[in-house]
């Protein structure tokens, strides 16, 4: 497995290999792997000549300084992973490398941008879309791999990809769960044991919520979401929000296809989101 973290050395690497005609398929994560990230490791290995991922943690996409400084980071435990699943490249550059100077390219997603992740963590998504496409032109793959747990991100990124016409396939992942249900991120390594065992009560409301859909507005979903968590004695609810899965707009009325419920909780400190399709 090569590792690089220049960039001008990746990319005439892989510049070379596309003249070798080989197809590149591209993870792009920010480390603390987990078994859901090696599932779209496989994926890519099992679809593309080649397999590429990078671990950066990218710092203008988050807007709380202290998440920033506590999100996980075990760089010798990502790399054997990446070995073990038959990663051929990993780019794992500097701040400084992908950002000499401060960036002040902006992207406008309208409505899309400004719900739910975009109304409680402003400016997230130009940072993820700013290091995507850079992580794009740097790395030039075919497809690349985005876990359908970040929903909202993966509908900015083909937005992204299909307002500027990038040549690229975006490939959805279904979301990675434990065996009690909680969908694997790498913040669940910061739970303490209570909230770890608390946190399955997530998606056991989701999959509650899904049976509740046909016999209940979005509006009577919604609140009855609110009334449970605010039984719960560790777990904050957020937000949950019913909309649809394209335009990711709120429903109101009657739950319709392709709506999904989405949710942000609080578990102590730790901010997780989740979704489920509701029909
Ligand atoms: O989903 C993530 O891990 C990040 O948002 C991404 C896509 C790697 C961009 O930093």
């Amino acid at each position: 497995m090569k590792v690089f973290d220049k960039i001008i050395d990746i990319n005439s690497y892989i510049q070379h290999q596309q003249e070798l005609d080989k197809t590149i398929g591209f993870v792009p994560t920010m480390g603390a792997l987990h078994i859901g990230h090696i599932s779209l490791v496989e994926r890519s290995v099992a679809e593309n000549d080649l397999t590429v991922v990078s671990i950066f943690v990218n710092p203008i996409q988050f807007n709380n300084q202290s998440d920033l400084e506590k999100y996980p980071r075990n760089l010798q435990r990502d790399k054997e992973m990446l070995e073990n699943a038959g990663v051929d490249v990993v780019f794992i550059p500097s701040v400084e490398e992908m950002y000499p100077e401060p960036v002040t390219t902006t992207y406008d997603f309208g409505s899309l941008s400004t719900v739910m992740e975009g109304e409680f963590r402003p400016g997230h998504f130009n940072g993820v879309a700013v290091v995507v496409r850079k992580l794009f032109e740097i790395v030039m793959p075919h497809k690349a791999y985005f876990g359908e747990k970040d929903f909202q991100q993966l509908q900015i990124i083909k937005t992204l990809v299909r307002d500027l016409t990038l040549p690229v396939q975006i490939e959805p992942c279904p979301i990675s769960r434990e065996d009690d249900g909680l969908a694997r991120s790498s913040r669940n390594a910061r739970l303490t044991p209570e909230m770890r065992e608390a946190a399955p009560f997530i998606y056991a409301q989701l999959l509650e919520a899904r049976n509740k859909a046909s016999s209940m507005t979005a509006e009577e979903l919604e609140s009855w979401m609110y009334d449970s968590f605010s039984k719960h004695q560790l777990l904050e609810l957020e937000y949950f929000k019913v909309a649809n899965g394209e335009s990711l707009q709120q429903r109101r009325g009657k739950i319709e296809q392709n709506d999904y419920g989405f949710i942000a909780v609080y578990a102590g400190e730790i901010r997780l989101i989740d979704n489920i399709r509701l029909f």
